[in-house]
């Protein structure tokens, strides 16, 4: 696959936002608040390149992180599930545009080639930072579903560490009341969005998370990022 021009100055510009969060973290600046917007400033890239109407990378990280909290994660785990909610999709900025930018479902190898974004995005912050622990495999196993019908690993059930659970369920949560340039939104009310979800408990989704998620009450909110 060719890496054109435009790929290749989004990926330094990554690189680069990256390298300012260590180089900051390094200097014992506030990190927490400066970590966080380098961690928006690089995902509000990806959701604009991949035509969402809003910022769906924070409404993922938001809706994870109530989930994760619902669900006990310590502070680690919740640290760790937001940068990889921030960036589950950063491998889609390596494909070419012409895949992302089409409108009509993608099918066989442009499918196909649109699932390697997991993949890309693991090797990509794999390769080009340090220290980031498991957030190179939460991205790559962020389209992983509970039956094992999930990709690129086809893992199942518990195989599969629990943020990167938490974020597939966030993620299609989200994808379900976000418009994209190839579509349109899935279902408009909350409700339909619950009953979707409940009828995919325990097939796409793990069953103990969607009952944290319903437990929290206000099923699309999210906490702010
Ligand atoms: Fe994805
Ligand atoms: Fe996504």
């Amino acid at each position: 696959m060719l890496i054109t021009l435009f790929n290749a100055i989004l990926i330094i510009v990554i690189t680069w936002f990256a390298y300012l969060y260590f180089d900051l973290r390094e200097k014992a600046m506030p990190a927490h608040e400066r970590y966080s917007q380098l961690l928006r400033g690089v995902s509000s890239i990806v959701d604009r390149l991949e035509g969402y109407d809003k910022a769906h990378s924070s409404e993922i990280a938001g809706l994870s992180a109530l989930i994760g909290e619902a669900s006990g994660l310590n502070n680690e785990q919740l640290q760790s599930l937001n940068a990889a909610a921030m960036l589950h999709d950063i491998g889609e900025l390596l494909l070419p545009r012409s895949i992302m930018k089409s409108n009509k479902r993608l099918e066989g190898d442009d499918l196909e080639l649109l699932r390697t974004h997991t993949l890309l995005g693991e090797l990509h912050l794999k390769s080009q930072i340090d220290g980031l622990d498991e957030v190179p495999s939460l991205i790559r196993w962020h389209h992983e579903r509970w039956d094992g019908l999930g990709y690129p690993d086809n893992l199942k059930g518990e195989e599969i560490p629990v943020a990167a659970r938490i974020i597939a369920l966030a993620d299609a949560i989200s994808a379900m009341n976000t418009r994209r340039s190839y579509r349109n939104r899935q279902f408009a009310r909350a409700e339909d969005i619950v009953a979707e979800v409940t009828r995919l408990s325990g097939m796409q989704f793990d069953p103990q998370l969607v009952k944290n998620w319903l437990a929290i009450g206000s099923p699309l909110e999210c906490k702010p990022k």
